[in-house]
């Protein structure tokens, strides 16, 4: 297995590359139905919301069903080979549509759209449309180019494209949580990562549509906004009015005082740039979620400095300790690299060890895939063999089943408010939820009691590796 995300969450499983469909429009709104389905991370998820709200305008109504729709999306994802490969298998299913079916359009979207460009019209002839992450606006445009027999091409990597005025279209939703995109691009260069290439520069999105979207899905009925950016922490935005410039934690502020029963969440944050600012604003208030997901992806300075990450170990983990300094109870996650070129047995041992000491929740582990045209790919050989790549992360992941175990295990006996999100997946006589720090929380109804959408304190009395468990104390 290439990729292992422990306890549970349903919005990161997004990462992973589960394929995600739409609900059903009315059809006697729409004249013509799209349907996509999106891989990678959140932000991915995020845009397809976004691009259903461009095509709901031009008349295309989202469905669930592939057979079905006019249009066929993949909002695709770059990040490590599989994901590729994922796709590419998918779209020749969606080949066989077409040729069943021989108007049906057949798009790409997202980051392998952006790094392969033309090349998968041209050379594979696979697709009828390529659009690229800044250039959904195009869309309606590309469509009608495509459906003349064109080839429709956009991938234009834009400095200020925020799709700040488009209010995204909500898909699949459990009217409970929502994604809030905060910026674009990332300006890091880390040397294993294609982001940078598929998404452009960074730039932040304004913090009023921000707060205007968010203040919109709360009075709808939503309960939680994540804030999403690839680096939340450099987020930057000038007022031009008053030359002011709003920071994340001021960001976060004023989300947070949207109302007290809105739980806001944020993702991802570079350890170089949170600050104690951001801290003390968690601190503040309660109804920000004491979780920060930090990736570390070595517990080696020296992988470290050739992954380009600007940290060493010892300050990541005085990054972690000041955290626990400043909030005690606060969750932390990771994302890790197993088999990062030169990656020794020692270098290995000292992600284990740091992972030890930083005792994660959770975390998100990898084996190193090289991605054309990345710093590492240039620079480096990709010179660990599979196997052992694949014994490490074993290895990681091994260790962090036990640290995901002691987590839980030290939850026992304690109260969390929960908001409660649905069933639970397992039996529905149970619900499920999250607790501030993220971890899901399940435990039985009370017949006759409808908690969807609301807040419960819980006791827990017992664990999974991936969940807790527990009973309802108001
Ligand atoms: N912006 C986020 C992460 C984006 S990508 C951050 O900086 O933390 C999500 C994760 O995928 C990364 O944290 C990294 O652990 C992993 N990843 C990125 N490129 C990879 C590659 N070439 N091979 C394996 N894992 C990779
Ligand atoms: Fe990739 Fe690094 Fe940017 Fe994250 S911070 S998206 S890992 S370049
Ligand atoms: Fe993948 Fe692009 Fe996100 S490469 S992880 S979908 S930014």
């Amino acid at each position: 297995m290439e990729t292992l995300a422990l306890a549970g969450k349903e919005h990161d499983e997004h990462r992973q590359g589960e394929a995600f469909k739409p609900f059903s429009n009315d059809p006697n709104t729409y004249k013509k139905s799209f349907y996509v389905e999106s891989y990678g991370c959140a932000m991915n998820f995020a845009d397809s919301e976004v691009i259903a709200s461009i095509l709901n305008k031009e008349g295309y109504g989202a469905t669930r069903n592939v057979d079905d729709a006019d249009l066929i999306f993949l909002n695709t994802c770059s990040i490590r080979e599989k994901a590729e490969q994922t796709v590419r298998k998918r779209l020749t299913e969606f080949r066989k549509i077409k040729e069943q079916k021989p108007g049906t359009l057949i798009g790409m979207l997202g980051c392998m759209a952006e790094r392969l460009k033309s090349k998968l019209l041209e050379e594979e002839k696979l697709v009828d449309m390529v659009v690229g992450p800044d250039a959904y606006r195009s869309l309606p445009g590309l469509i009608e180019e495509a459906e003349t027999g064109q080839k429709a091409v956009n991938v234009l990597l834009s400095r200020d494209e925020t799709y700040a005025d488009i209010a995204p279209v909500r898909l699949d939703s459990n009217g409970i949580s929502a994604f809030v995109s905060i910026m674009r691009g990332c300006n890091n260069m880390c040397s294993f990562c294609v982001v940078p290439f598929t998404r452009g520069r960074e730039r932040s999105r304004d913090a009023h549509s921000i707060v205007a979207e968010a203040t919109d899905l709360f009075n709808r009925g939503f309960k939680e906004v994540t804030l999403l950016g690839q680096n939340v922490d450099s987020y930057h935005w000038i007022n031009e009015q008053n030359n002011e410039a709003v920071t994340f934690a001021m960001l976060l502020e004023k989300v947070a005082l949207i109302d007290p029963s809105l739980r806001v969440r944020f993702s991802t944050s570079h350890p170089k740039d949170i600050t104690d600012e951001v801290l003390h604003t968690i601190n503040k208030y309660p109804n920000i979620c004491k979780y920060i997901h930090l990736p570390v992806q070595s517990g080696s300075t020296r992988l470290l400095q050739l992954m380009n990450r600007t940290y060493t170990r010892e300050w990541y983990i005085a990054k972690v300790n000041r955290i626990f300094e400043l909030i005690p109870d606060c969750g932390i996650s990771s994302d890790i690299i197993a088999g990062f070129c030169t990656e020794t047995e020692e270098d290995h041992q000292d992600t284990l060890s740091i992972m030890e000491h930083c005792k994660y929740d959770m975390s998100y582990m990898y084996f190193y895939s090289e991605r054309p045209g990345t710093l590492a790919a240039k620079r480096y050989t990709d010179d660990i063999p599979e196997p052992i790549k694949k014994r490490r992360l074993q290895e990681i992941v091994d260790m962090q089943g036990v640290l995901s175990t002691a987590s839980n295990q030290k939850d026992v006996g304690a109260v969390f408010e929960v908001l409660v999100e649905g069933n639970s997946r397992k039996n529905e006589n149970d619900w499920s939820g999250r607790t501030s720090q993220n971890k899901v929380l399940v435990f039985p109804k009370t017949a006759g009691i409808d908690l969807k959408g609301k807040y419960a304190q819980v006791k827990v009395t017992s664990y999974t590796r991936t969940t807790l468990l527990g009973e309802q104390v108001g």
